[in-house]
């Protein structure tokens, strides 16, 4: 599997070394409007594949992009401290509209991974520009978040994240959706398996995660300017579900006709995500809390994309 990544900067960057250590897909070709960036970027990383897997790592031009089954795009501009995801759109669609008829004219049918910001409007622009069928084009959406809540959870139980099903859903950024009702630990629920470890949900604790999760990309970009391995990882996870047909559930963004009685929008619900791109969504059981939430989630994206909902 031959992997195009679109933007050198962090995330793309991060997205590519998560790729070569993980050995996710065989080959990456990094492109970036700064040629000098890609060159240096992918010379850092394709030295640490000898430590890692065998991928060759390369900078490259659109044209190295034929045979690229699955195309990630980065580029755009990224928040600056205080600044909302929703306040970039008009800079990222107008990247988006001179980056994609470049990237189609090599490679007709890849499979578009969105990681560009506000991600869920960019996954709708990605795909009206590329006119590719919805689920072929995915945004990386709350894949991170919901890392995120699991990595919090984990810390509050003492079990491995790895052990933890729970998803954010809706958009990527302040009006999210933590799911509790539907969360489990193996098989158990959630708020039992904390009792059971002394280490009750209390609304103190929920409060504490809940602004963790929907803050971190706030704190994070207070402190280092910018957020990049943990989405570098989500990413890098999306190529190895899609290059192995693995059909792994994840929380993505796809556009849909309509979520909770409004529509058309991109949000996050969980995905099977295989060698087809989005197979099927998860639809997890919610309270009507969450149902409302989610439904309020896509009202902010139908508005942001300047619609009425
Ligand atoms: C993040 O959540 C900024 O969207 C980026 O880390």
């Amino acid at each position: 599997m031959k992997v195009g990544i679109i933007g050198a900067g962090q995330v793309g960057s991060a997205a590519a070394y998560a790729v070569a250590l993980s050995g996710a897909a065989s080959d990456v070709v990094l492109i970036d409007r700064s040629e000098k960036l890609a060159v240096a970027q992918a010379q850092d990383i394709l030295h640490a594949t000898p430590f890692a897997a065998p991928v060759r790592v390369q900078a490259g031009a659109y044209s190295d992009l034929t045979g690229a089954g699955i195309i990630i795009l980065t580029a755009g501009v990224n928040q600056k401290p205080g600044e909302t995801r929703l306040e970039l759109l008009d800079r990222n669609t107008a990247v988006f509209a001179e980056i994609l008829p470049q990237v189609l004219a090599v490679t007709p049918n890849p499979i578009l991974i969105v990681a560009t910001n506000p991600v869920d409007v960019m996954t709708e622009v990605a795909q009206r520009v590329s006119g590719l069928p919805r689920h072929r084009c995915i945004g990386s959406g709350t894949i991170l978040d919901t890392a995120r809540y699991r990595a919090l959870l984990a810390d509050h139980l003492g079990v491995s994240p790895n052990s933890i099903h729970a998803s954010v859903l809706g958009e990527h950024g302040d009006s999210e959706v933590l799911c509790w009702s539907s969360a489990s630990i193996g098989t158990v629920p959630l708020a039992s398996l904390a009792e059971q470890q002394g280490k009750p949900l209390d609304d103190v604790v929920k409060a504490r995660i809940d602004h963790g999760v929907r803050r971190a990309a706030y704190t994070i970009i207070e402190g280092k300017g910018a957020t990049w391995f943990g989405i570098g990882a989500g990413l890098a996870r999306m190529v190895r579900a899609i290059a192995r047909d693995e059909r792994a559930v994840m929380t993505v963004s796809q556009v849909e006709d309509s979520i909770e009685g409004v529509g058309p929008v991109a949000l996050s619900l969980p995905r099977i995500l295989g060698a087809d791109g989005i197979l099927g969504t998860v639809m997890p059981i919610l309270s009507p809390e969450e149902h409302a939430l989610l439904r309020a989630s896509a009202e902010t994206l139908i508005r942001a994309a300047g619609r009425t909902p």
